[in-house]
C-alpha cells in the first residue's frame, strides 16, 4: 500500500478572456501601473481625444480639464480618489457611439491610415476602467454634435464581457455648445504626478499654439495655455495602404473582399499610388494575369503576389497627405510661445516613408529664454504628443548629449 502516489485525473479547464479583462489584468502595458502614473495617463488620453477630435474637424480646440480631490475637504493622503473633467469644444459624437466608445476597449472610429493621437480604440475606456476598479463610481459623458440637445450617459464597463453598461441617460439643452465632457473618478496620486501633468501640458500647448487649454489642478491652481495663432494645421486625408506597407494577411483580405473583375483594377483601386500602368508593369514582374479574378487567386499565387509587392521597385513614394504637420510657422509660434527664447530655428524635413507609411520630421531649436533651467533639454513628440518617458533611450538624445559638442558653437553645456 505504501509509497504509492495517487493522482485524481482533473480536466483541464479552459476559458476565454475579453480584451476589457485582459487590460484589467494587465493595467500596466497601457500606463495605469499605479496611482501616479494613471492620473497622468488618464489625463492625457482624454485630453488627446479631444484635440483629435477638434482637429479632424477642422475646430479651434477650447479644452477645459480639471482634477479635484474626491473627499470634499481635499485633507486625505495620496493616493486618493480624484475627479477628472476633460471637456472639449469638437463636434461630439452621435449618442448612439457613445456607449460602446467609452465603455468598449478596441472600439474607435480612428482604424484609419492617418495621422491621429488616438488609434486602437482603447485611451479612453481604459481610463474609465481604472478608475471604476479602483473607487467603483461610474463614468459620466456629455456629447452634443448640433448644439441643440446635449445627451449624457452614466456607465460602467462591464469587465468580463467588453460590453458597456449604461446605468443612466438624460438629455438637456446644449446651448449651443458641441463636444464632449468626460468625467470619472479614479484613484490618483496628484502629490507624484502633478509636476508630470504639468509638464505634459506645457509641452502640449507648445505643438498646439492654435489650442486655448485651461486646466485647474487640485490645488486650485489655474494653468492657462492661451491661443496665440487661429492657423490650424491641415486635417490629416485618410488614404489607401501602399503596396510595401502590405503583408499577406492584408493582401489575403483585400482580394477575397475585393468587387473588382481583374488584377488590374484591384490594384489601381486598392493601393495607394498605383494607376494603371504600375499596375500592368507590376503583374508582368510578378508573372501574375492581369485579366486573373482578384478572388479566384491560390494559395501559391497569393504568396508569390506578396513577396513580388515588396521586391519590385517602380512603386511610387507614399505622398504625406494622411499626415498633418505642423508646420515651421506653428512650431516658431509655439515655442515663441511657451518658452520666449533669444534664438529660435525650425525646420520641416521633406516627407519620407518607412515600409509604406510615410513621415514627416520636424525640428525646433531654441537658446536662451525666460523660465528655462540651465542645460540642454531635449523635448520629443510623436503624432503631437508630448514622449515625458524614457528619454535617454532616445537616438535624438544621444544626439543632443553625447555626439554634438556644443562648445563647437561657442555654446556653454550648462546654457539654457
Ligand atoms: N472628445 C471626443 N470627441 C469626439 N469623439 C471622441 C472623443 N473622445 C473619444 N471619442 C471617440 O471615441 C473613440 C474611442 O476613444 P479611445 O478609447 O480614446 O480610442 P482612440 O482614441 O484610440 O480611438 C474615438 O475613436 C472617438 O471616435
Ligand atoms: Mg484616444
Amino acid at each position: 500500500m505504501g509509497g504509492e502516489v495517487k493522482v485524481s485525473r482533473r480536466e483541464t479547464v479552459f476559458k476565454e478572456i475579453s480584451p476589457s479583462e485582459f487590460f484589467y489584468r494587465n493595467r500596466d502595458l497601457a500606463g495605469f501601473s499605479n496611482p501616479s502614473r494613471a492620473l497622468y495617463s488618464a489625463t492625457r488620453e482624454l485630453v488627446e481625444n479631444a484635440l483629435d477630435a477638434c482637429e479632424a474637424a477642422y475646430i479651434l480646440p477650447d479644452i477645459f480639464v480639471r482634477i479635484t480631490s474626491a473627499d470634499l475637504d481635499g485633507t486625505l493622503p495620496d493616493p486618493k480618489p480624484y475627479l477628472l473633467k476633460v471637456q472639449d469644444n469638437g463636434p461630439g459624437i452621435e449618442p448612439k457611439y457613445v456607449p460602446d466608445a467609452f465603455a468598449r476597449i478596441f472600439f474607435g472610429s480612428k482604424f484609419q491610415l492617418k495621422q491621429s493621437r488616438g488609434m486602437f480604440g482603447m485611451g479612453a475606456t481604459m481610463a474609465i476602467l481604472y478608475g471604476q476598479v479602483t473607487t467603483n463610481k461610474p463614468v459620466s459623458v456629455t456629447t452634443s454634435v448640433d448644439g441643440e440637445k446635449a445627451y449624457s450617459f452614466e456607465m460602467m464597463v462591464n469587465i468580463r464581457d467588453n460590453t458597456p453598461l449604461v446605468l443612466n441617460k438624460s438629455v438637456k439643452p446644449a446651448l449651443g455648445k458641441t463636444g464632449i465632457s468626460v468625467q470619472l473618478t479614479l484613484e490618483g496620486d496628484y502629490s507624484r504626478a502633478g509636476s508630470k501633468i504639468q509638464e505634459y501640458f506645457k509641452q502640449t500647448a507648445l505643438v498646439t499654439p492654435y489650442a486655448n487649454i485651461l486646466f485647474i489642478d487640485p490645488n486650485g491652481r489655474l494653468f492657462f495655455y492661451e491661443r496665440v495663432t487661429e492657423k490650424m494645421p491641415k486635417p490629416a486625408k485618410e488614404t489607401l495602404p501602399h503596396p510595401l506597407g502590405i503583408d499577406l494577411e492584408a493582401l489575403r483580405r483585400l482580394l477575397r473582399e475585393s468587387k473588382e473583375s481583374n488584377l488590374k483594377k484591384f490594384l489601381s483601386k486598392n493601393f495607394h499610388r498605383v494607376g494603371d500602368r504600375i499596375a500592368e508593369d507590376f503583374l508582368r514582374y510578378a508573372g501574375l494575369d492581369p485579366d486573373a479574378k482578384p478572388q479566384d487567386l491560390t494559395n501559391d499565387e497569393i504568396i508569390r503576389f506578396g513577396s513580388a509587392l515588396h521586391s519590385y521597385d517602380g512603386f511610387l513614394p507614399p505622398d504625406s497627405g494622411c499626415l498633418s504637420p505642423l508646420g515651421e510657422e506653428l512650431l516658431a509660434a509655439g515655442i515663441e510661445k511657451e518658452l520666449q527664447p533669444e534664438f529660435i530655428t525650425v525646420v520641416q524635413r521633406p516627407p519620407s516613408a518607412y515600409s509604406g507609411f510615410p513621415f514627416i520630421v520636424e525640428i525646433g531649436l531654441a537658446y536662451g529664454g525666460k523660465n528655462v533651467e540651465p542645460g540642454v533639454k531635449l523635448l520629443r513628440f510623436a503624432n503631437r504628443i508630448p514622449l515625458l518617458y524614457d528619454e535617454a533611450n532616445d537616438v535624438s538624445w544621444k544626439v543632443v548629449n553625447e555626439e554634438i559638442d556644443w562648445k563647437r558653437y561657442k555654446i556653454p553645456q550648462d546654457a539654457p
